[in-house]
């Protein structure tokens, strides 16, 4: 008796990869033997694309089948890499040898904020039934999970970080169906779905909060409230300590009505939950309950580090030794001591993992942007006391913060911090934008983005790409009319530019028609970038190169066994020249290079190597920025003379056996 096994690829959707195909297997696993094609028969029953293998096993049996995909459109020339190589290589048996290990270490993270992702009825902001329509297009793009800005109720007073109802949708963005909908879809195509848990605070028109302004049991001290120091001659009462908010200005706002102030790290419409009462933090609890029951995959936790404050708050924060004296408002004026990073909030997270941990291979990664790598590695908690499964690696943001700053051995020196701090056992990430903070291309340069995109794919470690990175959207410019982000308008007509969040929260750019094929609406909730009419997906999909296929392709080359185990080395190290190389067995090994200056120079990966590389290697992958014809995807170039144009990436595989 036999069964059907049947593996659907979808590799070469939208004409993004040209050549069929190729199917390996292991031979002869558990003692099976199965026969197979090596040239499969590939059915295209999805227009252009979808291929089917059908292969015929014994009922019961026990087998590995790896599937790969060649990245290249190469048939079997002599020009192939080992690494292309089938059924009985090294990849393959390390592959049926590999241990177990949760998804979110091997697949890639992709952060959708939903209000510029795709609109679906017509109104000029995302919602979940955009989200749901482009599903497919991050299935292919070998998307492994997403991850959900805030979808939450809310007046939406900081996009959705200010929430009305923990356990509802908002109208802007659908209902609890089409979020079911949506979920129940992801995992259909094999896609997780990680939403945005935000525990620091709530919406001052929670229910919670107008109830706590009341003083109606249970929800009086659901907030932190303080009576004033005094008043002041005018009879205006008095904050209880120097404490500012990170949008600037007292972290203070006095309510008429309870005759007290009320405590917020953010803006005064998003008050601080208190976390030393037992029932906000089952409340807390009953919300991940809530969502976990429902199916999502993990969460990421907001402003995990501002959770809890010093209980005796009349105490003020020392003023930092950088403090710009006209900005005493500033959140950077004062050295924040006394309001994050505090120990319960470990006893917190503690408690959450505990709970997740009574559910599957659930994901919790922590927000947490601190100076003291020391203090973000806390949040990885340790082998006894396993905490999140990691703080984002926020360190190509803040320490590299433009192309001056980043240098072949500014960059190591930043994958070192991460990797050296990280307790035994822990997994990296890496993060190269989100919605705080400016698009890569922006920050860095234009002609880095592949080379970028390539570093966060190819290192150890879960990646999380913020949506657009994959094409390479910038900033777009924002005037003061058009501003939305409360951080920008807050510091007013002169400031803003340089405080606003909106430039990188543009609408996702998917084609040259009106509206970039975000909306049918005539107007968008923020400005499109002028670009969009040759920077947008279906450009790329149909461009000969383009970000978008370096970036699938990155997605399907780290799947092979060096990327996803392989060991991690430098060969060579300098300020024009970042270098790291994964390998597997000692035989196989992928080396990426990349020029972090913008000029055009010869790398001699032989001189100042610190271990020997062979001198040739064959090109898998370039910047599409260079067009040499030395440099055309299989071909041998001389590791003592890498022709390399300003900002690009390459990664060659090298045949280390001989
Ligand atoms: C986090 C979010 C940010 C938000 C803030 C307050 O830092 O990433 O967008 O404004 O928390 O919730």
């Amino acid at each position: 008796m036999s069964i059907i096994f049947m593996v659907i690829a979808i590799g070469n959707m939208c004409g993004m990869y040209d050549k069929p195909l190729q199917i390996v297997s292991d031979r002869e696993s558990k003692g099976l033997t199965f026969s197979h094609s090596k040239n499969l028969d590939v059915v295209d029953s999805y227009g252009t694309s979808r291929h089917i293998a059908k292969y015929a096993f014994p009922l019961g049996s026990t087998f590995t089948l790896s599937v790969r995909f060649d990245l290249l459109g190469m048939s079997s020339s002599d020009k192939r890499p080992r690494l292309f190589q089938s059924s009985d290589s090294a990849t393959s048996e390390s592959v049926s040898k590999r241990k177990r290990v949760p998804w979110w270490q091997n697949e890639v993270i992709y952060q959708i904020y939903p209000r510029s992702f795709k609109d679906s009825k017509g109104l000029g902001s995302g919602d979940l039934k955009g989200i749901i329509s482009k599903l497919d297009y991050l299935k292919e793009l070998g998307i492994g999970a997403i991850w959900l800005s805030p979808i939450y109720t809310s007046p939406m007073a900081d996009f959705g970080y200010d929430i009305s109802n923990f356990m509802d949708i908002d109208p802007v963005f659908g209902n609890m169906t089409d979020f079911e909908e949506l979920l129940g879809s992801c995992h259909e195509k094999g896609l997780k779905v990680i939403m945005d848990f935000v525990p620091n605070h709530s919406s001052n028109e929670h229910e919670w909060f107008m109830k706590s302004v009341q003083m109606e049991d249970p929800y009086t001290d659901y907030y932190i409230w303080s009576d004033p120091l005094g008043f002041t001659e005018k009879g205006d009462p008095i904050p209880p300590n120097n404490w500012v908010s990170v949008f600037r200005g007292s972290a203070w706002t006095w309510v008429e009505e309870r005759q007290q102030f009320y405590f917020h790290q953010f803006l005064a419409k998003q008050p601080d939950l208190n976390f030393r009462n037992s029932h906000v933090r089952e409340e807390m609890k009953n919300i991940l309950k809530f969502w976990l029951d429902k199916g999502v995959d993990g969460f990421r936790i907001d402003a995990l580090k501002h959770l809890f404050e010093v209980e005796d708050i009349y105490q003020d924060e020392p003023i930092a030794s950088d403090s710009n004296l006209n900005y005493p408002f500033d959140y950077g004026s004062l050295c924040h001591t006394l309001t994050v990073n505090q120990p319960e909030t470990f006893d917190v997270l503690k408690e959450w993992r505990e709970l997740a941990s009574q559910y599957t291979d659930k994901l919790l990664m922590v927000e947490i942007y601190d100076g003291e790598i020391e203090q973000v590695m806390n949040y990885y908690g340790n082998e006894r006391n396993p905490l999140a499964d990691f703080p984002f690696n926020f360190l190509m943001i803040d320490k590299l913060k433009n192309r001056t700053e980043l240098t072949g051995k500014s960059l190591k020196s930043t994958v070192d911090i991460w990797m050296d701090n990280m307790p035994e056992g822990k997994w990296p990430n890496w993060v190269l934008g989100n919605h705080d903070s400016g698009r890569m291309g922006s920050r860095f340069g234009e002609d880095l983005i592949d080379a970028l995109n390539m570093l966060c794919l190819l290192l150890p470690g879960t990646p999380i790409t913020y949506y657009g990175e994959e094409i390479g959207m910038i900033n777009t410019w924002i005037s003061w009319k058009d501003t939305q982000d409360p951080q920008g308008c807050r510091y007013g007509p002169k400031l803003y530019e340089k405080y606003s969040r909106d430039p990188a929260r543009t609408p996702m750019q998917w084609d040259s028609t009106s509206c970039a094929g975000f909306t049918t609406h005539t107007e968008t909730w923020l400005p499109i970038n002028e670009n969009y009419k040759t920077l947008n997906v279906k450009a790329q999909i149909e461009a000969a190169s383009s970000h978008l296929k370096i970036y699938r392709s990155l997605t399907l080359l780290r799947k092979e066994e060096a990327f996803r185990s392989g060991k991690l080395s430098y060969p060579v190290i300098t300020n024009d020249v970042f270098s790291f190389a994964r390998s597997v067995n000692d035989c196989e090994m992928y080396l990426v290079v990349i020029n972090t200056s913008e000029n055009n120079i010869m790398v001699n990966m032989h001189k100042n190597a610190n271990f020997r590389l062979p001198d040739t290697g064959v090109v898998i992958l370039r910047s599409i920025t260079d067009s040499s014809e030395n440099t055309v995807p299989h071909s041998e170039v001389s590791l003592s003379n890498l022709e390399m144009v300003g900002g690009e990436g390459l990664v060659l595989s090298l045949d280390i056996q001989s």
